[in-house]
């Protein structure tokens, strides 16, 4: 990044705060504090008996309140130690989904805090397109350099970075105008993307006007044929709608669908194709972005030369639309007041850096370290009781087994009963449903996993 100083001595007032000894010195007050109670935090326990009715009372007028009932009984108290959270009913639990996905660094990790210390320094709460602050502007820059991309637009959810790229490539691609995307995609829930999001009751009773063509997903268990029967697919939508495709949406392992990875093959395949039909590749990251073996997905199966757009967010705290120079807006295409908040824009170049620094990455990372260890304890389990469990899936950070009959009711139920022993969870996809879980791991250990799994073998049976 272009840095911004000069030879004067007195340093800006900003930089003043920032060095001033009270402010020093009430940080680190803050951070032992913080430090030490979580460290109280040890292990699962049941709620405390007196605030049960309560909490019970309060979860009640949430559920009215907001429209709709909570999916589980979790109100947080507001701290946490790494992969324990504390609820405000005084129970304690594993968090293995993360707020599906986001807190990849914990509970009350104090890198982040410190983080939202400075932040809370800052000027203003928000930050937005007319007035940015030197941190989203570093921000911006460590995306750009980390990722390889010519640009970044950040903004504040993974629906938002997908809509902002999908009108990068439409108003690059017209008149092209239809949109490719996989069977059991998930990429998110705005009025466009739910027509893409190849699931019907997220979009019953919403007005269609988009023209979106499917393409079968990679099937591991028959991977010839399924590469063959995609492309034959993909080649029948060229030829019916010959020039009409702007783009193509891709997830290069699946999550909401239950946990499927893609293989390079395959993709090689979808995307020469795509490349000699002049289509964009557009590579949704927001839910794999720094879980598998490498930072991005891309890099992992090795296919950065074919993407054209790529989203991350989630676990970044700040959603991003990472894109080549090709797709260069024309002024007024995209905007919004809000960049996002001072404290996740900290938060986010923190991550980063704790990520790149991190022994997280390559096949014998802590990622991939952390899933062979889970997935063997998972399979040995499913040969214990194979009627109950079956699996393990998914790649990295993401895993998930079918329970049972892989009947949604059942997987829900035993969520649920999981739930209630001190294990969070979550289901994904249909015919089968699976149970997944998103790690935190760098919080994790392996006495974690085998405290979870033991929980898990009592809520099977
Ligand atoms: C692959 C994928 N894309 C997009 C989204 C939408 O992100 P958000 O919920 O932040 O809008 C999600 C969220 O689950 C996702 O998993």
């Amino acid at each position: 990044m272009a840095t911004i100083s000069s030879d004067k001595d007195e340093p800006l007032i900003a930089d003043q705060l920032r060095a001033d000894p009270r402010v020093c010195e009430a940080k680190k007050l803050i951070l032992a504090a913080m430090e030490e109670k979580k460290r109280s935090i040890t292990g699962v326990r049941p709620p405390v008996k007196e605030l049960k009715q309560s909490y019970e009372e309060a979860l009640k007028v949430f559920g009215t309140q907001r429209g709709g009932k909570l999916f589980f009984p979790y109100i947080g108290s507001g701290i946490g130690n790494g992969a324990l959270v504390e609820l405000a009913d005084g129970s304690i639990k594993y968090d293995f989904i993360s707020g599906i996905g986001v807190h990849f660094f914990g509970h009350s990790d104090l890198e982040l805090a410190a983080a939202a210390l400075d932040a809370a320094l800052s000027d203003t709460i928000m930050q937005g397109n007319l007035q940015q602050n030197t941190d989203a502007v570093a921000l911006v820059n460590l995306f750009i350099r980390i990722s390889g991309f010519d640009h970044c637009f950040l903004c504040s959810s993974g629906a938002i970075a997908n809509e902002n790229a999908l009108k990068l490539m439409l108003q690059k691609k017209y008149p092209a105008h239809r949109i490719l995307a996989f069977e059991r995609n998930f990429i998110g829930r705005t009025l466009a993307l739910s027509q893409i999001t190849d699931k019907p009751a997220y979009r019953e009773g919403l007005p269609l006007n988009l023209p979106i063509d499917y393409v079968p997903y990679f099937d591991p268990k028959h991977p010839e044929e399924s590469i063959q029967h995609a492309v034959t697919v993909l080649k029948k939508h060229l030829h019916r709608y010959p020039k009409q495709h702007a783009l193509m949406c891709v997830e290069l392992v699946q999550g909401e669908a239950g946990a499927y990875p893609g293989s390079r093959e395959f993709f090689i395949e979808i995307m020469t194709l795509l490349k000699e039909n002049n289509i964009a590749i557009f590579d949704d990251e927001v839910q794999t972005f720094a879980r598998t073996h490498q930072l991005f997905a891309y890099q992992h199966f090795d296919l950065k030369e074919y993407i054209d757009v790529v989203t991350v967010g989630k676990l970044s705290q700040i959603c991003a639309t990472l894109y080549t120079k090709e797709l260069t807006p024309r002024t007024g295409l995209l905007s919004q007041t809000f960049t996002s908040s001072t404290a996740a824009i900290h938060a986010a170049a923190t991550i980063l850096n704790k990520l790149r620094e991190s022994d997280l990455y390559g096949e014998n990372g802590r990622i991939a370290n952390t899933h062979r260890y889970f997935a063997d304890k998972l399979q040995k389990l499913s040969e214990l009781m194979p009627d109950k469990i079956r699996g393990p899936f998914g790649i990295g950070a993401m895993i998930a087994f079918t329970a049972y009959d892989g009947s949604h009711e059942k997987t829900l139920e035993l969520i649920h009963r999981l739930f209630d022993a001190g294990v969070m969870s979550f289901n994904a996809g249909a015919n089968p449903t699976r149970l997944r879980f998103l790690l935190p791991v760098p919080v994790m250990t392996y006495q974690d996993i085998d405290q979870v799994v033991e929980i898990l073998q009592k809520a099977l049976t």
